[in-house]
Protein backbone atom coordinates (compact mmCIF):
# COMPACT_ATOMS: atom_id res chain seq x y z
CA UNK A 1 0.00 0.00 0.00
CA UNK A 2 1.42 3.47 -0.96
CA UNK A 3 1.10 6.50 0.92
CA UNK A 4 2.42 9.70 0.72
CA UNK A 5 2.87 11.37 4.16
CA UNK A 6 6.12 13.31 4.36
CA UNK A 7 8.83 14.63 2.04
CA UNK A 8 11.75 13.57 4.04
CA UNK A 9 11.13 9.61 3.29
CA UNK A 10 10.91 9.91 -0.36
CA UNK A 11 13.17 9.50 -2.94
CA UNK A 12 14.93 11.51 -5.26
CA UNK A 13 13.12 9.17 -8.13
CA UNK A 14 9.51 9.33 -6.03
CA UNK A 15 9.95 13.34 -5.97
CA UNK A 16 10.84 13.53 -9.54
CA UNK A 17 8.52 11.11 -10.81
CA UNK A 18 5.55 13.30 -8.44
CA UNK A 19 6.65 15.98 -10.52
CA UNK A 20 6.58 15.19 -13.85
CA UNK A 21 3.04 13.94 -13.13
CA UNK A 22 1.78 17.63 -11.67
CA UNK A 23 3.67 18.94 -14.58
CA UNK A 24 1.45 16.75 -17.24
CA UNK A 25 -1.73 17.60 -15.30
CA UNK A 26 -0.70 21.52 -15.21
CA UNK A 27 0.10 21.25 -19.28
CA UNK A 28 -3.13 19.26 -19.49
CA UNK A 29 -5.65 21.84 -17.24
CA UNK A 30 -4.54 24.03 -20.25
CA UNK A 31 -5.71 22.45 -23.47
CA UNK A 32 -8.11 19.83 -21.64
CA UNK A 33 -6.29 16.49 -22.78
CA UNK A 34 -6.31 14.92 -19.25
CA UNK A 35 -8.81 11.59 -18.58
CA UNK A 36 -11.38 12.79 -16.68
CA UNK A 37 -12.50 9.39 -15.90
CA UNK A 38 -9.40 8.38 -14.42
CA UNK A 39 -10.88 7.65 -11.09
CA UNK A 40 -14.55 6.94 -12.25
CA UNK A 41 -16.30 5.09 -9.31
CA UNK A 42 -13.10 6.49 -6.68
CA UNK A 43 -14.58 7.20 -3.61
CA UNK A 44 -11.89 10.37 -1.82
CA UNK A 45 -12.36 10.86 2.19
CA UNK A 46 -11.51 13.72 3.54
CA UNK A 47 -10.84 14.38 7.22
CA UNK A 48 -9.87 17.53 8.11
CA UNK A 49 -9.27 18.14 11.68
CA UNK A 50 -7.84 21.55 11.24
CA UNK A 51 -9.14 24.78 9.11
CA UNK A 52 -8.36 24.70 5.54
CA UNK A 53 -9.34 26.63 2.58
CA UNK A 54 -6.50 25.38 -0.20
CA UNK A 55 -5.94 21.92 0.91
CA UNK A 56 -9.23 20.69 1.76
CA UNK A 57 -10.91 22.25 -1.86
CA UNK A 58 -8.35 21.72 -3.97
CA UNK A 59 -8.28 17.81 -3.23
CA UNK A 60 -11.68 18.17 -3.79
CA UNK A 61 -11.55 19.60 -7.05
CA UNK A 62 -8.35 17.44 -8.07
CA UNK A 63 -10.48 14.56 -7.62
CA UNK A 64 -13.93 15.70 -9.55
CA UNK A 65 -11.52 17.32 -12.19
CA UNK A 66 -10.61 12.76 -12.20
CA UNK A 67 -13.83 11.92 -12.60
CA UNK A 68 -13.84 10.78 -8.60
CA UNK A 69 -16.19 11.04 -5.72
CA UNK A 70 -15.79 13.11 -2.46
CA UNK A 71 -16.89 12.48 0.83
CA UNK A 72 -16.12 15.71 3.24
CA UNK A 73 -16.08 15.07 6.83
CA UNK A 74 -16.16 17.34 9.02
CA UNK A 75 -15.26 17.18 12.60
CA UNK A 76 -18.01 19.94 14.03
CA UNK A 77 -21.23 17.35 13.03
CA UNK A 78 -19.02 13.95 13.52
CA UNK A 79 -19.58 11.92 16.54
CA UNK A 80 -16.11 13.00 17.86
CA UNK A 81 -18.55 16.05 19.28
CA UNK A 82 -19.96 13.15 21.11
CA UNK A 83 -16.48 11.61 22.60
CA UNK A 84 -16.10 9.17 20.05
CA UNK A 85 -12.30 8.38 20.31
CA UNK A 86 -10.18 8.94 17.11
CA UNK A 87 -9.09 5.40 16.62
CA UNK A 88 -12.72 4.27 16.65
CA UNK A 89 -13.49 7.09 14.60
CA UNK A 90 -10.97 6.00 12.03
CA UNK A 91 -11.93 2.68 12.50
CA UNK A 92 -15.89 3.39 11.71
CA UNK A 93 -14.65 5.26 8.74
CA UNK A 94 -12.38 2.78 7.46
CA UNK A 95 -15.19 -0.17 7.73
CA UNK A 96 -16.80 1.85 4.76
CA UNK A 97 -14.12 1.43 2.35
CA UNK A 98 -13.06 4.88 0.68
CA UNK A 99 -10.67 4.30 -1.70
CA UNK A 100 -8.27 6.92 -0.05
CA UNK A 101 -7.94 9.29 2.93
CA UNK A 102 -7.00 12.67 3.08
CA UNK A 103 -6.14 13.96 6.23
CA UNK A 104 -4.74 17.12 8.26
CA UNK A 105 -4.61 16.68 11.85
CA UNK A 106 -3.22 18.94 15.28
CA UNK A 107 -1.09 15.77 16.22
CA UNK A 108 1.85 15.01 14.88
CA UNK A 109 2.29 11.54 13.41
CA UNK A 110 -1.69 11.43 12.98
CA UNK A 111 -1.58 10.70 9.15
CA UNK A 112 1.12 7.63 9.95
CA UNK A 113 -1.22 5.97 12.60
CA UNK A 114 -3.86 6.10 10.25
CA UNK A 115 -1.75 4.98 7.42
CA UNK A 116 -1.04 1.62 9.94
CA UNK A 117 -4.83 1.19 10.67
CA UNK A 118 -6.76 1.58 7.34
CA UNK A 119 -6.88 -0.47 3.72
CA UNK A 120 -5.86 2.48 1.71
CA UNK A 121 -3.62 5.20 0.90
CA UNK A 122 -3.83 7.61 2.89
CA UNK A 123 -2.32 11.32 2.12
CA UNK A 124 -1.18 13.74 4.58
CA UNK A 125 -2.86 17.41 3.82
CA UNK A 126 -0.57 18.05 7.06
CA UNK A 127 -0.13 17.22 10.48
CA UNK A 128 1.06 19.84 13.62
CA UNK A 129 4.33 21.47 12.73
CA UNK A 130 5.93 18.22 11.00
CA UNK A 131 4.90 17.81 7.27
CA UNK A 132 2.72 19.11 4.57
CA UNK A 133 4.15 17.08 1.40
CA UNK A 134 1.47 18.09 -1.27
CA UNK A 135 2.24 22.31 -0.51
CA UNK A 136 6.19 21.18 -0.86
CA UNK A 137 5.41 19.64 -4.40
CA UNK A 138 3.46 22.43 -5.74
CA UNK A 139 6.10 24.50 -4.62
CA UNK A 140 8.43 22.99 -6.45
CA UNK A 141 6.43 22.97 -9.66
CA UNK A 142 5.54 26.50 -9.41
CA UNK A 143 9.59 27.12 -8.73
CA UNK A 144 10.70 24.50 -11.73
CA UNK A 145 8.21 26.30 -14.03
CA UNK A 146 9.84 30.22 -13.30
CA UNK A 147 12.90 28.84 -12.81
CA UNK A 148 13.56 25.70 -15.26
CA UNK A 149 15.44 23.58 -12.31
CA UNK A 150 15.49 23.27 -8.67
CA UNK A 151 19.43 22.59 -8.78
CA UNK A 152 21.30 24.89 -7.45
CA UNK A 153 18.64 27.48 -6.78
CA UNK A 154 19.16 29.76 -4.30
CA UNK A 155 15.57 29.65 -1.42
CA UNK A 156 15.00 31.69 1.49
CA UNK A 157 12.50 30.23 3.92
CA UNK A 158 11.40 33.48 5.88
CA UNK A 159 9.77 33.62 9.35
CA UNK A 160 7.91 31.06 11.21
CA UNK A 161 10.61 28.43 10.08
CA UNK A 162 10.17 26.47 13.25
CA UNK A 163 6.29 25.95 13.44
CA UNK A 164 6.16 25.64 9.59
CA UNK A 165 5.60 22.22 8.11
CA UNK A 166 5.48 24.07 5.08
CA UNK A 167 9.04 24.76 5.76
CA UNK A 168 10.41 21.24 6.83
CA UNK A 169 8.57 19.61 3.63
CA UNK A 170 10.12 22.56 1.33
CA UNK A 171 13.11 22.09 3.05
CA UNK A 172 13.44 17.94 2.65
CA UNK A 173 12.47 18.48 -0.81
CA UNK A 174 14.48 21.63 -2.04
CA UNK A 175 17.91 19.76 -0.42
CA UNK A 176 17.41 16.81 -1.89
CA UNK A 177 16.92 18.06 -5.21
CA UNK A 178 19.61 19.55 -4.95
CA UNK A 179 19.03 23.68 -4.59
CA UNK A 180 20.89 25.61 -1.53
CA UNK A 181 18.45 26.28 1.52
CA UNK A 182 18.60 29.25 3.89
CA UNK A 183 16.95 30.40 6.99
CA UNK A 184 16.10 34.18 7.93
CA UNK A 185 14.13 34.87 11.24
CA UNK A 186 14.55 36.27 14.47
CA UNK A 187 16.88 33.83 16.53
CA UNK A 188 13.24 32.18 18.66
CA UNK A 189 12.06 31.22 15.34
CA UNK A 190 14.75 29.22 13.88
CA UNK A 191 14.77 25.34 13.72
CA UNK A 192 17.51 24.01 16.34
CA UNK A 193 16.46 20.40 17.14
CA UNK A 194 18.47 18.27 15.68
CA UNK A 195 15.92 14.79 16.19
CA UNK A 196 13.01 17.46 14.85
CA UNK A 197 11.28 17.75 11.68
CA UNK A 198 13.89 20.50 10.00
CA UNK A 199 17.07 18.95 7.96
CA UNK A 200 19.18 21.28 9.63
CA UNK A 201 22.74 20.24 7.58
CA UNK A 202 23.89 22.15 5.44
CA UNK A 203 20.98 25.38 5.87
CA UNK A 204 22.27 28.70 6.10
CA UNK A 205 20.47 30.60 9.07
CA UNK A 206 20.67 34.33 9.08
CA UNK A 207 18.59 36.94 11.65
CA UNK A 208 18.62 39.35 9.52
CA UNK A 209 17.04 40.19 6.08
CA UNK A 210 19.27 42.58 5.05
CA UNK A 211 21.98 39.96 5.45
CA UNK A 212 20.23 37.06 4.16
CA UNK A 213 18.44 38.10 1.39
CA UNK A 214 21.61 38.56 -1.70
CA UNK A 215 21.49 36.41 -4.23
CA UNK A 216 18.18 34.53 -3.61
CA UNK A 217 16.23 33.41 -6.08
CA UNK A 218 12.86 32.44 -4.44
CA UNK A 219 11.96 33.89 -1.08
CA UNK A 220 9.41 32.01 0.68
CA UNK A 221 7.83 34.23 3.21
CA UNK A 222 5.86 31.95 5.91
CA UNK A 223 2.97 32.61 8.71
CA UNK A 224 3.38 33.49 12.23
CA UNK A 225 1.51 30.41 13.38
CA UNK A 226 0.55 31.20 17.10
CA UNK A 227 -1.69 28.69 17.71
CA UNK A 228 1.83 26.33 17.92
CA UNK A 229 3.75 28.73 20.31
CA UNK A 230 3.56 30.35 23.72
CA UNK A 231 2.06 33.74 22.44
CA UNK A 232 4.20 36.05 24.72
CA UNK A 233 7.32 35.38 22.67
CA UNK A 234 5.67 37.41 19.73
CA UNK A 235 6.48 40.52 19.18
CA UNK A 236 3.98 43.34 18.39
CA UNK A 237 3.36 42.93 14.70
CA UNK A 238 4.34 46.44 14.31
CA UNK A 239 7.96 45.54 14.87
CA UNK A 240 7.97 42.17 13.80
CA UNK A 241 7.03 43.46 10.21
CA UNK A 242 10.03 46.08 10.73
CA UNK A 243 12.37 43.54 11.39
CA UNK A 244 11.15 40.74 9.08
CA UNK A 245 8.70 41.83 6.86
CA UNK A 246 9.12 41.54 3.04
CA UNK A 247 8.75 44.76 1.38
CA UNK A 248 9.57 46.06 -2.19
CA UNK A 249 13.04 47.81 -0.59
CA UNK A 250 13.91 44.37 0.89
CA UNK A 251 13.26 42.67 -2.49
CA UNK A 252 15.74 44.57 -4.00
CA UNK A 253 18.69 43.32 -2.24
CA UNK A 254 17.78 39.67 -3.07
CA UNK A 255 18.22 38.73 -7.24
CA UNK A 256 16.65 40.93 -9.78
CA UNK A 257 14.22 38.17 -11.07
CA UNK A 258 13.25 36.85 -7.44
CA UNK A 259 10.01 35.26 -7.35
CA UNK A 260 8.20 35.81 -3.99
CA UNK A 261 6.18 32.73 -2.34
CA UNK A 262 3.91 31.95 0.23
CA UNK A 263 1.81 28.74 0.69
CA UNK A 264 -1.28 31.26 2.24
CA UNK A 265 -3.07 31.75 4.29
CA UNK A 266 -0.97 35.49 4.35
CA UNK A 267 -0.63 37.81 6.99
CA UNK A 268 -0.57 41.06 5.23
CA UNK A 269 0.91 43.56 6.91
CA UNK A 270 2.93 41.54 9.54
CA UNK A 271 4.85 39.19 7.34
CA UNK A 272 4.30 40.18 3.67
CA UNK A 273 3.16 43.63 2.37
CA UNK A 274 0.08 44.25 0.55
CA UNK A 275 2.12 45.73 -2.63
CA UNK A 276 4.98 42.56 -2.72
CA UNK A 277 1.98 39.71 -1.77
CA UNK A 278 0.24 41.70 -5.26
CA UNK A 279 2.98 42.27 -7.40
CA UNK A 280 2.68 40.64 -10.50
CA UNK A 281 6.64 40.45 -11.57
CA UNK A 282 7.73 38.64 -8.52
CA UNK A 283 4.28 37.31 -6.44
CA UNK A 284 4.00 33.30 -7.56
CA UNK A 285 1.28 33.32 -4.54
CA UNK A 286 -1.94 33.26 -7.12
CA UNK A 287 0.17 30.77 -9.26
CA UNK A 288 1.00 28.42 -5.96
CA UNK A 289 -2.75 28.34 -5.46
CA UNK A 290 -3.58 27.13 -9.26
CA UNK A 291 -0.92 24.37 -9.11
CA UNK A 292 -2.41 22.85 -5.91
CA UNK A 293 -5.33 21.17 -8.25
CA UNK A 294 -2.67 19.40 -11.32
CA UNK A 295 -0.75 18.53 -7.96
CA UNK A 296 -3.56 16.73 -6.14
CA UNK A 297 -4.43 15.42 -9.62
CA UNK A 298 -0.79 13.53 -9.61
CA UNK A 299 -0.76 12.59 -6.50
CA UNK A 300 -4.28 10.87 -6.57
CA UNK A 301 -3.49 9.26 -9.62
CA UNK A 302 -0.24 7.97 -9.18
CA UNK A 303 -1.65 6.46 -5.60
CA UNK A 304 -5.09 5.30 -6.88
CA UNK A 305 -5.07 5.45 -10.42
CA UNK A 306 -4.01 2.06 -11.20
N1 LIG B 1 -1.29 26.27 2.40
C1 LIG B 1 -2.31 25.67 3.06
O1 LIG B 1 -2.18 24.57 3.58
O2 LIG B 1 -3.46 26.40 3.12
P1 LIG B 1 -4.81 25.92 3.82
O3 LIG B 1 -4.55 25.92 5.30
O4 LIG B 1 -5.84 26.96 3.41
O5 LIG B 1 -5.13 24.56 3.31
Amino acid sequence: MKHLLGINELSTDEIEDYLEHAKFYADSLENGSWDKNKLHNKIILTLFFENSTRTLTSFDIASKRLGANTVVWHPKISSVHKDESFTDTIDTLSEMKPDAIVIRHSEYGAPSFVANRVNCPVINGGDSWHEHPTQALLDALTMIQEKKTLEGLNVALCGDVAHSRVANSNAHLLKKMGAQVKVIAPEFLIPHDPKGAFPLDGIEKFTSMEEGLPGTDVIMMLRIQKERMDKSLIPDTQTYFKDFGLTQERLKIAKKDVIVMHPGPMNRGIEIADDVADDPRHSMISRQVANGIPTRMAVLDMLIGG
